[in-house]
């Protein structure tokens, strides 16, 4: 594969997935990671992220001349740009200066690796403060920029290359070509991670780790948990067994599209439990939200814990034992969480966290390789319904976090009916790929009157939340077209009895979060 080594910077993970578009498995390494480690991992190519902001920072790490030595190919971006022209006996000035954001690079062409047949003038995105101004011996100088003498630099002959720019982000507008051409033409690699070839590798991966044992998975109705049994149920078949507990906290024909259209799509054997009564009990007269969640989570661990014996019992009653339990963890979470492999225990896990001593499994963990696009494109090569593979984001907790008071069987039905109306003009306006995700909130403490037919009504406002995001850490109000919200306003006030309200949040992430509660 080719190993991304991170500096620290937020770019690694963005490069990785670049580099994986190109077709091109690759995986980030943490800098701290001894050199003789990274080339022991026989690497294809290396690529050297973005860091900190100089290399002559206090504590900025520093990169030895053996990593260039091995016959690797090795591309330097900014940080790893500069660490590299400074091993290999370049130049660079600690000037003070600064070039930060969309910047025009001049580029020459001829006889260049990375810039063969892109312009000769193009956008490109720094951020840096030193910059390079004299190429180490043996590389040729490619392109500057009015503040970086040297933007790129190449090395043929030891198939070195680097640049000083961002090619990973999309204001480098050639950046992905560039990044191609240092792949196929300076590595002399293949595209050949395709979404095929992840599967069967997972599916032959999945059959040697679990052998004739079973498994047992937890579908939650969501991308991950319903792409990770799909590939276990393809790879064993009858040897795994899903648990779906409906805690009649999902939205309208959620829990449908688990129970008939995911189990057609895989043939899985599906154990539905229906708990919907115990957790209306458990939820009764609660209304603060951290007390809610507790108690969301609690409820669903005792009741998977149970049907996970169930199936554990009944196993051993035919002689045979259930040693595993699939989780859809994506590779994000297994990088942030410092990269470690091998089987963890359950109870470290925080969904199904708390299952008591005599129930332990390994973890099967068929997407720890895959970032979520991976996963949505695995699941369209499986044959996963579209509902299920493009949904967006969804709160464990569901509806319960969405009703501002007490959670009630006739409040969470009239959200229901209230979201679905706003899911299905989102979706026929054609919206759905703009948008991160829309929650729809009950104010179910709240009435306001309003006038309906003849009569005075005292109701509950309904709130749109539709936000825009990369990642949830931070939001942004979604602009929807006025024609859209007005329709799914008068839709709403028109067809949910109790509501003859509906609002806008048109606040950001900071300060608010996405969700209400
Ligand atoms: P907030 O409200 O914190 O939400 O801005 C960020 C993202 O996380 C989702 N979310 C949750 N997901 N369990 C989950 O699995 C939770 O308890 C939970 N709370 C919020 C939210 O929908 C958004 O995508």
């Amino acid at each position: 594969s080719v190993l991304v080594v991170d500096f620290g910077a937020q770019y690694a993970q963005l490069i990785a997935r670049r580099v994986r578009e190109a077709r091109v498995y690759s995986e980030i390494v943490p800098h701290t990671m001894p050199v003789g480690e990274i080339l022991a991992k026989n690497p294809k190519a290396i690529i050297l992220s973005g860091g900190p902001s100089s290399v002559y920072a206090d504590g900025a790490p520093h990169l030895g001349p053996e990593i260039f030595e091995a016959g690797v190919p090795v591309f330097g971006i900014c940080y790893g740009f500069q660490a590299m022209a400074l091993a290999l006996g370049g130049t660079v000035d600690n000037t003070g200066g600064r070039e930060y954001g969309r910047t025009p690079l001049t580029v020459t062409r001829e006889g260049s690796t990375l810039f063969e047949g892109t312009p000769g003038e193009q956008p490109v995105w720094m951020s840096h403060g030193d910059a390079c101004s004299a190429a180490p011996e043996g590389f040729t100088v490619t392109a500057a920029t009015d503040g970086a003498p040297v933007a790129a630099m190449e090395c043929d002959e030891r198939r070195l290359y680097g640049v000083q720019y961002h090619p990973e982000v999309l204001h480098s507008t050639h950046g992905q070509q560039l990044l191609e051409h240092f792949l196929y033409r300076g590595a002399g690699l293949k595209p050949n991670w395709t979404t095929r070839n992840v599967v069967e590798e997972s599916i032959a991966a999945i059959r040697e780790q679990v052998g004739t044992k079973r498994a047992i998975c937890g579908l939650s109705g969501g991308v991950d948990s319903a792409v990770a049994a799909a590939l276990v149920q393809k790879a064993v078949g009858s040897q795994l067994t899903c648990v779906y507990v409906d805690h009649g906290l999902m939205r309208k024909g959620e829990s449908e599209q688990v129970e008939k259209d995911f189990v057609a799509a895989t043939g899985v054997q599906l154990k539905v439990v229906d708990a919907q009564e115990r957790f209306l009990d458990a939820l009764a007269g609660v209304s603060e939200p951290e007390q809610k969640r507790k108690i969301i989570g609690r409820e669903f661990i005792r009741v998977f814990e149970q049907a996970a014996s169930e199936i554990v019992a009944e196993a051993g009653a035919h002689g045979e034992q259930v040693e595993f339990l699939v989780q859809g963890t994506l590779y994000p979470d297994v990088v942030e969480s410092g990269g470690g492999t091998g089987t963890a225990n359950i109870k470290s896990h925080h969904n199904v966290g708390g299952l008591p001593e005599d129930l332990q499994f390994q973890l099967v963990e068929p997407l720890r390789r895959l970032f979520k696009d991976e996963v949505r494109m695995v699941g369209q090569e499986l044959g996963l319904p579209d509902e299920i593979v493009q949904r967006q984001p969804f709160p464990g907790p569901g509806l319960g976090i969405r009703i501002v008071g007490e959670v009630t069987k006739e409040r969470l039905d009239l959200l229901r009916e209230a979201d679905a109306i706003a899911r299905e003009e989102l979706t026929a306006a054609g919206l759905d790929r703009d948008i991160w995700q829309c929650p729809v909130v009950l104010l179910a403490d709240v009435r306001s009157v309003g006038v309906q037919g003849d009569g005075r009504t005292y109701g509950h406002p309904i709130v749109l939340r539709p936000v825009s995001s990369e990642d949830a850490m931070t939001a942004d109000w979604s602009r929807l077209p006025y024609e859209v919200l007005a329709k799914i306003s008068t839709r709403i006030t028109n067809e949910v009895d109790e509501v003859n309200r509906v609002v806008l949040d048109v606040t950001s992430k900071p300060p608010g979060t996405i969700e209400w509660e």
